[in-house]
């Protein structure tokens, strides 16, 4: 039940010690996510993130208006509904295909990962195929994303500098591969995502070739390590409610409002560690002055009495369930509607194709990063 966020909702807005403010509360996020005088722009933080000084061009989520707006609308004009209700149906196809053939791998096998075996290799697959990346290549996607991940949550006090190292390298062969593709459409355009964003001439005008790069980027990024850690909170909270997994096999509309309450409930964001304030804000009494550092408790907010009933029960026929699993505001995750439709294809098949599973260790190891939460295996057994 998360004893620290409930402590932390005492004080809604707290100041710690190195001067950087705390907001914990479901009325206190919301209020704050929608004031323009909060700010995602990184250059505007004490505390950079480590990889920032080695990009560019900063990603939009990383951008405050005009910037952001102009290029999230640019991407969002291709990516996600109501812009393009086709681009998630048209992608179900290869969304179940993937699944499927992951889980055939399960077959005879008495113990499996769901995170190595099943999770992990999904969601870059995917963004891969959005992108128009040759499949020949996708292995190589496998390796970057997963160097950029690591090395997100670098810490020089207690990491090697490898870690560091292997992240910026990396980034720097991803955006080189991402800029070679990038020509290929140029001169032949298909009908993926980096051709469209290359030839696009709507009312914003079109992408830089370096924005165009950083944007594929960040759909890689902020789309991989929380789609894994929703797909496996989910089946691990699954296991640990047998009634509802059982439901699920019986019903399978059910797997809709379901990952949604895991959104709330298991949430992978945990927190928005980047915010800056631009201009003193208020918030619950408490003057934030201009130029703090601000930090987003957004699973303590989804788990805040004052807004769920019963916050801490797990429910997917919870009605009133506007959480934050996605952020608010003008940052909402854009890729929202392609993340839950792969949870839930994942969850659905994961449910179909284990037989009896059964977690090997509760809880399982998770992943050190506070800002998001997932295992780093979930071993299962299964058969037998
Ligand atoms: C933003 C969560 C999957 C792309 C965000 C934010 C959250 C979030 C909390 C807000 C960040 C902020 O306010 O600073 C999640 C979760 C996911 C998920 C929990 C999976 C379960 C995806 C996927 C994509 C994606 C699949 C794309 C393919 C983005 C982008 C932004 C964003 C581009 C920045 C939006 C902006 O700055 O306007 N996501 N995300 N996310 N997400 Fe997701």
């Amino acid at each position: 039940p998360y004893p620290l966020y409930a402590e932390l909702r005492r004080t809604p807005v707290a100041r710690q010690e190195d001067g950087s403010y705390v907001i914990s509360t479901y009325r206190e996020l919301t209020g704050i996510l929608h004031n323009p005088h909060l700010s995602s722009d990184v250059r505007n933080l004490a505390h950079p993130m480590p990889l920032y000084e080695e990009r560019t061009t900063p990603s939009f989520i990383n951008l405050d208006p005009p910037e952001h707006d102009r290029l999230r609308r640019l991407a969002m004009r291709h990516f996600g509904p109501p812009h393009t209700p086709g681009l998630v149906t048209g992608l179900e196809p290869a969304l179940t295909a993937t699944v499927s053939s992951l889980a055939d791998g399960f077959a005879g096998k008495g113990q499996i990962d769901i995170v190595d075996d099943f999770a992990y290799p999904f969601p870059v697959t995917v963004i891969c195929h959005v992108l128009g990346v040759p499949r020949e290549d996708e292995p190589r996607f496998h390796v970057w994303v997963d160097a950029i991940v690591n090395s997100i949550d670098y810490d020089p006090k207690t990491d090697p500098k490898e870690k560091l190292d292997n992240g910026v390298q990396a980034t720097k062969d991803l955006h080189q591969y991402l800029g070679g593709l990038l020509e290929q459409r140029h001169a032949r355009p298909t009908d993926d995502l980096l051709s469209r964003l290359a030839n696009d001439d709507g009312p914003d005008g079109r992408m830089t070739d370096d924005e165009i790069v950083s944007t594929a980027h960040l759909l890689l990024i902020a789309g991989h390590e929380t789609t894994v850690n929703l797909i496996t909170n989910g089946m691990l909270t699954l296991l640990r409610h047998p009634q509802v997994l059982q439901r699920l096999r019986n019903e399978p509309g059910l797997v809709v409002p379901l990952v949604e309450e895991l959104l709330r409930y298991e949430p992978p964001v945990h927190i928005i560690p980047w915010r800056a304030a631009y201009s003193d804000i208020t918030v619950a009494d408490t003057v934030i002055p201009k130029g703090s550092q601000i930090m987003l408790m957004l699973a303590s907010g989804s788990r805040d009495p004052n807004r769920f009933h019963d916050p801490d029960r797990f429910d997917p026929d919870r009605r009133d369930n506007e959480h934050l699993g996605f952020g608010s505001g003008i940052h909402l995750c854009f890729g929202g509607p392609l993340a839950r439709r792969e949870t839930q294809i994942a969850l659905t098949e994961l449910v179909r194709r284990l037989d009896r599973p059964r977690l090997v260790t509760d809880p399982p190891p998770y992943r050190r990063s506070p800002v998001l939460r997932g295992p780093i295996h979930l071993h299962v057994e299964q058969g037998g």
